[in-house]
């Protein structure tokens, strides 16, 4: 544990492109506009953005606070700030990254299909033959190696010159394509159907959907966001200097706001042309919507080919996130090489990563949106606001200009709403997790 060589960010934005590359992924573009079309449209979308901005927003501000003090990764974190007992918080939460890097990999790998299949026009006639040969069995595994193997290449290369360079190419790309495909949308014929659905909220949705609607929203703010999972912790412990963590949280959540919400002016107008804006659930279903409403629109093969392109970039960005907060931990503990750490640690996650690459995605989704993290978030919750407390704040204060009176209402706000709000989360997701273990949702 050499605290001397430890890496930094090389500055202040290369620290915000990471967060954002990690933030910004699958979940912005590919869950975000289904779970918002399958619950309900508009309706879920402002559940979304207060689960987003009320309890997201101060929940970063956690993370950033944990691994900013201890410049450890979120397992050793809470034994160097003095709180020993508490590294199962973080141990939850790694555990979370790792289950997910093993089914996000496998969910890489379709969309490296799906470019392929964009060259050679093979989604186009029939998507969900087509989804059905890639999404499970030799050739989803397949195409999971090959995402992962990126993967572990670019944690490999390090926090500077791997995740730092490859986030600052990746972003930009990703919202300039997202912003041209968003426009394209707009000219599609039926597309103000497509806006209607997903802007008019339509409040009696979100009182009948109430105990659905929230685990799923929260679950995917907490997603979205990367909290919950330590990834947020280990990229603050290699901030090298104090700047205002509240400033960079704001940046970070409104940027990977302002992607989601692209993606669903992209989406909602395809899927509006095409008939196929409700009943759109579930993993699979999203990409046979909208690779079926590729293969019936003018120029659908191109636009199909930068819709995949843009998703494989920001579930890059993303991934390398979710390998590195399990690898942090390995290079802080113990005196290994990254390259091997990042190899080792990936390939025991592609290994499991078979599991999911055999029709089990959305098992391993919802396992980890509706428990892993809202257990993880309750946790780091209760022990910033009540064990850590007034220490939490004093690092909150450093390199901002936030009043006392500001960070105080940050604090009693981690005490008590946020762990309220995400119990009671917990309580909806785990009854409706084991509801759709019995009724074979999953099996
Ligand atoms: N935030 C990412 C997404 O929206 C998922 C993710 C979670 C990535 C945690 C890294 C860590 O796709």
């Amino acid at each position: 544990m050499d605290m001397a060589q430890r890496e930094t960010w090389t500055s202040r934005v290369g620290f915000i492109f990471a967060a954002v590359g990690s933030a910004v992924g699958l979940g912005n573009i590919w869950s975000f506009p289904f779970q918002t079309a399958s619950n309900g449209g508009a309706a879920f979308l402002v559940v979304y953005l207060l689960a987003v901005f009320l309890i997201g927003f101060p929940t970063m501000l956690i993370e950033f606070v944990i691994g900013r003090r201890s410049k450890q990764n979120a397992v050793s974190a809470f034994s160097e700030l003095g709180y020993g007992n508490w590294t199962f918080a973080g141990v939850i939460g790694v555990f979370a990254s790792f289950i997910t890097l093993s089914f996000y990999s496998v969910v890489g790998g379709w969309v490296l299909n799906y470019i392929v299949g964009s060259v050679t026009g093979g989604y186009l006639g029939d998507a969900s033959t087509f989804f059905g040969s890639v999404s499970s069995g030799t050739v989803a595994v397949a195409a999971h190696a090959v995402f992962m193997a990126i993967t572990i290449a670019i944690v490999a290369g390090g926090v500077a010159d791997g995740i730092e360079r490859a986030t600052k190419f990746m972003i930009p790309a990703i919202l300039v394509l997202l912003a041209g495909l968003a426009v394209w949308g707009s000219t599609l014929s039926g597309a103000s159907a497509g806006y209607a659905y997903y802007l008019s909220p339509d409040f009696g949705v979100i009182a009948t959907n109430f105990t659905s609607i929230v685990p799923s929203a929260m679950g995917q703010a907490f997603f979205t966001l990367s909290l919950g999972f330590g990834v947020m912790v280990a990229y603050a412990s290699y901030l090298g200097r104090d700047d205002s963590l509240p400033g960079d949280s704001a940046i970070i959540v409104v940027l990977n706001t302002i992607v989601a919400l692209l993606a669903g002016f992209a989406v909602f107008p395809i899927l509006a042309a095409t008939d196929a804006l409700t009943g759109s659930t579930g993993a699979g279903t999203a990409f046979v919507a909208l690779a079926g409403a590729f293969g019936q629109l003018p120029a659908g093969r191109i636009i199909g080919f930068v819709f995949f392109v843009v998703l494989l970039f920001a579930a890059l960005s993303s991934s390398i996130s979710l390998l590195e907060a399990p690898a942090s931990y390995v290079v802080d503990s113990y005196d290994t090489e990254r390259w091997k750490v990042a190899v080792g640690v990936g390939v025991v996650a592609f290994l499991l990563g078979i599991v999911p690459a055999y029709g089990y995605v959305g098992l391993f989704n919802d396992f980890v949106f509706n428990i892993l993290l809202p257990i993880a978030v309750l946790f780091i919750a209760l022990f910033a606001g009540w064990i850590y407390g007034g220490e939490a704040v004093d690092e909150l204060g450093r390199g901002t200009s936030l009043g006392r009176g500001a960070m105080t209402a940050w604090l009693w706000w981690v005490r008590v709403v946020v762990p309220i709000v995400v119990a009671y989360t917990l309580w909806l997701g785990v009854t409706n997790f084991y509801a759709g273990l019995v009724n074979g949702a999953y099996f």
